[in-house]
């Protein structure tokens, strides 16, 4: 890392950049909306994914960096779109969720929501696609995607606040890098070449709905 990096965001970025170049490569995001099937499948997924992420998060106290993370809702808005599809809660919760990052401290906390945050920032960029290739909207089926809405950035600001309170060079920021790296991990081995669908080894994406 050079010496001129100048916060912990700048560090977090450029620690994780190659891994969300990867990450995108294997979620492979025009596949995914290619069909309300598909789409569906990857709602799935990301909901496993989520809920690890922010079952770990959810007994971390944010308050002392004068953030808070209103866990889980990430995965509560995945489950409204999900419910659009005909998926119930209750099917959900029967599904495995993958082994969440070690969070051992609130600044690695932070460096797991800087993912998380991000991904919301990055879906927000994604949505007019999955408006024009899907027919949905905030409303219905991609509340996920849409987040909270215009007022995504204020979540994202907070989140940088919290991260750029933390010395870029103590031992808490590399916590939170260490964090970021491991949930980054957590996403791409979930999507990489091989891996398990969220629904059993049966599954094909076309069975994942009764799709409207
Ligand atoms: C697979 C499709 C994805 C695409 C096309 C995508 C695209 C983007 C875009 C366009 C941004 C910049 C948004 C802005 O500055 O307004 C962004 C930022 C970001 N995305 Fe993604 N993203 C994807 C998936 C993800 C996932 C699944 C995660 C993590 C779980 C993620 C994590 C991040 C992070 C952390 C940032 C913020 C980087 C920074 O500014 O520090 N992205 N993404």
């Amino acid at each position: 890392m050079s010496a001129s990096k100048a916060n912990l965001h700048e560090r977090l970025r450029e620690a994780t950049r190659a891994l969300h170049d990867e990450l995108e490569r294997v979620v492979g995001i025009s596949e995914r909306i290619a069909t309300r099937a598909n789409y569906a499948a990857y709602l799935v997924k990301l909901w496993t994914l989520y809920t690890a992420a922010e079952s770990a998060l959810a007994s971390l106290d944010f308050a002392p960096y004068g953030f808070d993370y209103p866990s889980p809702y990430r995965s509560r808005l995945l489950e409204a779109d999900l419910g659009f599809f005909g998926f119930s809660t209750s099917r959900l919760a029967n599904l495995p969720v993958p082994s969440a990052p070690r969070l051992d401290g609130v600044a690695a906390g932070l460096g797991c929501v800087y993912v998380l945050e991000g991904s919301a920032k990055g879906a927000r960029a994604i949505l007019p696609e999955i408006v024009a290739a899907l027919g949905l909207d905030a409303a219905r089926g991609a509340t996920f995607f849409n987040g909270f809405g215009l007022d995504t950035r204020h979540m994202w600001q907070d989140c940088l606040a919290a991260i750029n309170g933390i010395d870029p060079y103590s031992r808490q920021a590399d916590s939170a890098v260490e964090a970021a790296v491991e949930t980054f991990e957590m996403f791409i081995c979930a999507f990489a070449p091989g891996a398990p669908s969220s629904l059993g080894a049966n599954s094909r994406s076309g069975q994942v709905a009764a799709v409207r």
